[in-house]
């Protein structure tokens, strides 16, 4: 057994983003400004899109992105249950409504076969925000060819992906916007931080003027020389811009986003080699196909219940018994107070999404564990489901 606590997640911090934060203190400019601009060019260059607008969360980005597409109140967003408060919330932000579809039970993404079904029984359909889980690309093909027959906009929470391929497209370049997470357990951080990718003009000029109070010119231009006193408020916006700091770990962690990657790619293989022994008991997640690219922030079991004497609960409590953080993405949303009590959904209104629920399990998975620690994990899984197998 591990002798010391082995946390579900850690980040990478190394020299390269330590000097580019004192770089950044030391130049005197905190807030919005070169370095920003630097991580935005940087970022849509990596992913392949025309802008890139950083922001400090992906919340952050969602919100814009479905305001910038015109989301107001009472227009329906269709979305997967199975995800994290944000992707909710930024809906309800504007008045909109969510519209959930099941989730395909293997990969833990919207069922794109359902999407169009649901889309009959919605009054004001806007848009499809489709959230690439555990960073898995959903199907795209699919989801713009629903959007594109019934003229919605596609918004992606990309929270979990880069650098996930679809068909060979880096996630980034598909939907009107693709909007990613750079919050402490993400592939790369900023501590707290996002990004929002497209390859519309419009959209993006929405977004960046809607990031900083609405206001005509960001704080950048306004204060250094080339800029004046000046600046116009458009419309009544928001205080979500990145700072300099923040932008400056973020291009440190952009340039070793590849290095990273290799390394959860290598803890997947090891898990996916080692578990399959362990298949009475639990499944492994699916890989991409190989024409596609999954990213592995993260790696989510699912147990047979049918097969363990324990559920779901006490089987995270012995991991951590033996010193091993795990944790479960997600609760779904439907199952929430505030979803279930305002909408009035019943937890097998969405059945694959609530059956897999109780099954699901989170490993520690991330660029700093060690060849011992994934070794502690697999050992962990085996001793429990020795001892609670049948
Ligand atoms: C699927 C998903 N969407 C959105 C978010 C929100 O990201 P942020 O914390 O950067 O706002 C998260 C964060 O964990 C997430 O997992």
């Amino acid at each position: 057994m591990r002798s010391e606590f082995l946390p579900f997640s850690s980040p990478n911090i190394g020299e390269a983003e330590i000097a580019e934060v004192v770089e950044t203190l030391r130049g005197g400019w905190l807030t919005t400004g070169p370095k920003t601009r630097r991580f935005e060019e940087a970022f849509a260059s990596y992913v392949g899109s025309r802008h890139a607008v950083a922001v400090n969360s992906c919340t952050a980005a969602l919100h814009l992105a479905l305001e910038a597409i015109g989301v107001r109140e009472g227009d329906e967003v269709m979305t997967s249950p199975m995800t994290f408060a944000a992707t909710g919330e930024v809906i309800r932000y504007l008045g909109g409504i969510p519209v959930f579809v099941d989730i395909d039970p293997v990969t833990m993404n919207i069922d794109a076969s359902r999407i169009e079904g649901v889309l009959k029984r919605c009054k004001r359909p806007k848009a499809i925000l489709p959230v690439h889980i555990a960073g898995l690309a959903c199907e795209m093909d699919r989801v713009v060819s629903v959007a594109a027959s019934h003229d919605l906009r596609v918004v992606e929470d990309a929270a979990h992906t880069l650098p996930t391929k679809y068909k060979g497209r880096t996630i980034g370049t598909i939907g009107d916007v693709t909007c990613f997470s750079f919050y402490s357990t993400k592939t790369i951080t900023t501590g707290e931080g996002g990004m929002a990718t497209t390859d519309d003009d419009r959209l993006a000029e929405r977004m960046r003027i809607m990031s900083l109070h609405g206001i005509s010119r960001d704080a950048w231009n306004r204060y250094t020389e080339a800029g004046s006193w000046y600046y116009e408020i458009l419309a009544p916006g928001f205080k979500y811009n990145m700072s300099d700091v923040m932008s400056a770990i973020g291009l440190a962690q952009l340039r070793r986003a590849g290095e990273f990657h290799r390394r959860r790619q290598a803890i997947a293989g090891r898990y996916n080699d080692a578990l399959s022994s362990l298949s009475e008991f639990l499944e492994t997640p699916p890989d991409a196909p190989p024409d596609s690219l999954h990213a592995w922030h993260l790696y989510i079991i699912k147990l047979k219940l049918d097969r363990l004497t324990i559920d779901r609960r006490a089987f995270v409590e012995e991991m951590k018994r033996r010193n091993i953080g795990c944790s479960v993405h997600f609760i779904p949303l439907h199952i929430h107070p505030y979803y279930r009590d305002t909408f009035g959904y019943k937890p097998e209104d969405f059945p694959n999404a609530f059956q897999t629920y109780q099954r699901i399990i989170s490993l520690p998975l991330y660029p700093k564990m060690t060849e011992a620690d994934v070794g502690s994990v697999i050992g962990g899984l085996t001793e429990i489901c020795q001892r609670h197998g049948r």
